[in-house]
Parts: structure tokens; sequence; C-alpha cells
């Protein structure tokens, strides 16, 4: 029985080790088999709803890639064309339109980011009424708290790269300076994911940076079961030293929403801007580089490039970061295989 059948992924927490591995298996052999495979057409002519309050290049994409490679079809839908019920706005409850779109498709997934919110937090309780209300399986496309297919498909890099078995790998999950300003989705969920399934992951980041506190006793929790670690540190030779993985990206201080709801979207990212330009030692450089051993560049994309890492290491023979963008497609259809159509 595939106990995956008709859930939800909002969180790679929420599912257990033994079906994150069934998910990663089904996702490598979609990539052998891309275009033979037997699950190939098991969402014949059914429609995944892709609904996106903020922008996307990969996930966008490799959705609707990955329902095509399937034999279905992704839609794309934006709220300012759905007339939904706000906090300011009169429209339609959440409850009305995940009912109705259950009754015309296999699944649905959200993408609503900080500037689409006003607190942390308000964007996972989104999605968690969206569950409550949806009769298909609900899939975070990034979301404030989690990005649960970029965590997947990060695990899928870096085994193509380093085998299955993370005991003894050290992941430094960095934080960098950067114009972009970035939410904590995509980092939150490497972490959780990498001390999930053991690999021994140290968290480096400047003051007035730390990340969702629960996530971080998660973590410590999962590294304690699975048998890997897991620390934070704020200088950086002491986390760059014998990494086998650097996965360097920007996230925003706890403070982008206060100033964002005080005064305005685009003040928080100036601000945010502000600050992480007073840490010009934080970028990913060949010289940290060669702190590590001989470690593999990661990122989930899009790269800050001269902000986050440099061009040397981004596009460097120990860059990965294409063939992890190239993962969420392969996760994405073990994703929706598994959630969506078989039993
Ligand atoms: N990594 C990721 O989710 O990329 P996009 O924002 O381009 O979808």
């Amino acid at each position: 029985m595939n106990t995956l059948y008709n859930r939800d992924l909002l969180c790679t927490q929420d599912w257990t080790v033994d079906e994150i591995e069934r998910t990663l298996e089904l996702a490598f052999d979609f990539k052998a088999r891309r275009f033979d495979h037997p699950l190939n057409n098991c969402l014949d002519r059914r429609t995944f709803f892709m609904f996106f309050y903020n922008p996307s290049v990969r996930t966008r994409q490799s959705f609707e890639c990955a329902a095509t490679e399937l034999g279905g079809h992704a839609q794309f839908l934006e709220p300012r064309s759905m007339r939904l019920k706000s906090a300011k706005t009169a429209g339609e409850t959440v409850q009305d339109a995940a009912n109705v779109m259950s009754r015309y498709a296999c699944g649905i997934g959200i993408r609503v980011l900080e500037t689409a919110l006003e607190y942390y937090g308000q964007g996972h309780e989104l999605l968690e009424e969206y569950a409550r209300w949806a009769s298909v399986p609900v899939i975070s496309m990034a979301h404030d708290r989690f990005h649960p297919c970029q965590g997947l498909a990060d695990i899928m890099g870096m085994r193509m790269h380093a085998g299955r078995d993370p005991r003894g790998k050290k992941l430094l999950q960095v934080w960098a300076q950067g114009a972009l300003v970035r939410s904590w989705c995509s980092v939150q969920e490497s972490i959780l994911i990498n001390t999930r399934l053991g690999t021994d992951v140290t968290l480096a980041y400047p003051e007035g940076y730390d990340l969702d506190p629960e996530v971080m006793r998660w973590c410590e929790e999962n590294a304690e079961e699975s048998g890997g670690r897991f620390e934070v540190v704020h200088d950086l030779e002491e986390g760059y030293r014998r990494a086998d993985f650097v996965y360097s990206r920007n996230w925003m201080t706890s403070g982008f929403y206060d100033t964002a709801r005080e005064r305005g979207v685009e003040a928080a990212k100036q601000r945010e801007i502000g600050l992480a330009a007073r840490h010009e030692d934080w970028t990913c450089t060949s010289e940290w580089m060669s702190l590590t051993n001989d470690a593999y560049f990661m990122h989930c994309g899009p790269v800050d490039r001269g902000a986050e890492v440099t061009d040397e290491v981004c596009d460097g023979p120990r860059s990965i970061v294409y063939d992890i963008a190239e993962s969420r497609l392969h996760v994405q259809k073990a994703v929706m295989a598994l959630t969506m159509a078989v039993r």
C-alpha cells in the first residue's frame, strides 16, 4: 500500500524517512527512464493547479514539465485573477475555493512568500487552511516556512555526486550577503531534511540572522535520532573547515515583516539590503572553499552572483547548482505520482 496517496506535502518533516526515501528512489527512476518510465502516463488527462502569489522560474517550469511528462496538465493561477477574500477585500473564502478546486484538479500547489504576507507563519497557516478543505493533495511550492520540493531536490543533487550514505559528511549551510531579500523556506527545509537523513549540518550566520526557533529544535531532535550532527556557528572559518557541501544563501532578518507592515515592502527590502551589506566577508569565494574537503557548491536558485557566491565558484567544477535545478523536475514527478496517482 502507498501511504503517500492523497497526502499533503507542506514540509518533508511531515513525512516519514521511509516515505522520503521512497520518493527519492522514484525520482532517481524517473531520471533514469525519463521518457519511458511505466508511470509516465499516471496523470493521464488530469490537471494540477499551480497557485502562485509570488514569481518563480524553476518551480513553475519544473511543475509544468512534470505534469506534462506524467501525461497531465499544470494550470497556472494567480490570486489577482481569482477574487479571493482577504483581510482587506471581500471575496471567496478558502473553504469554498479549496472545495471547488478539488472538484477539478488532482492536486493543488501553492507558493506564498513574505511579500504577500503580514507576518511570519501566515503563509503556513494559509496552506494548512487549503489542506483542511481540499480533498486532493496540497503541495507547498515554497511558502514562508518551508520548501519541501527544494529540500528533496537538494538531497537528490547531493546523492548524484556523493552517494546515498550521508554519515560523516558535513553540510555547511551558510548565510550570505545579497540584494535579493530571501525568505527562510529553502534554508529551513535544507537543514531539516539533512539532519533527518543523517548529514552533519553546520549552520553559519552573523549575529542577528536567527531562524525559526521551532525549526532549530526539530533539527536538534532530528540529528539525535538520525545519528547526524547539528551545530550553529557565527564564524566563517569554523564553518567552512572540512565541509563536504557548501550551500551559501542569503536570508532576511526576522525584522522584515514588522518593517513591511509599518513602512511597506520596499522599505523593508531596502533595510535588509543595508543590513546585509555590513557583512562583506560573507560571500562564498574560492578562498573560503579552499578550507573545505573539496566541497560541492550548492544553491537552490536564483543565485545572487557576486554576492552569495563568486562566478568562479558557481561556475567551477564542484558546483552542482544545475543538477539540483534539474532534480526539481524528477522529485516533483515522484511527489505527484505518489500523492495523486499510485494507490
Ligand atoms: N528554487 C526555487 O524555488 O526557484 P524559483 O523561485 O525560481 O521557483
